[in-house]
């Protein structure tokens, strides 16, 4: 398949964050679980993870899952021990749905992947 996004980039298209990480399309639902900030607004950083845009939060763009929990809360950034750990495990047994990129009809969709 043709790439479709550039590599690091991150944007939506409709109820997904779609974008490339090292060098692979990724789809994931677009809401964080942590305070619901939009995902297609984050980043991509060196370990290819999904970043949050509010606190940091790191997510696995394969699996959907949360890798580092947030550095903050609310309009606080920095930080929580205890709380980071916490909103951690919440994601980790909620992941983000993971979605696949196909082209059909010239232009770009997201499927469900099944888990
Ligand atoms: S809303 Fe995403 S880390 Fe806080």
């Amino acid at each position: 398949m043709t790439e479709a996004w550039l590599p690091g980039t991150v944007r939506r298209l409709g109820g997904w964050a779609v974008g490339n990480s090292r060098g692979t399309d990724f789809a994931v639902s677009r809401r964080c679980r942590h305070q619901f900030a939009d995902l297609s607004e984050g980043s991509i950083d060196a370990d290819g993870c999904l970043v949050c845009p509010w606190h940091q939060s790191r997510y696995d763009v394969t699996t959907g899952r949360m890798v580092s929990g947030p550095r903050g809360f609310l309009g606080w950034h920095g930080p929580t021990p205890g709380y980071t750990q916490l909103i951690r495990g919440l994601g980790r047994v909620v992941p983000l749905r993971v979605g696949r990129v196909v082209r059909e009809a010239g232009r770009m969709v997201v499927r469900p992947r099944e888990r």
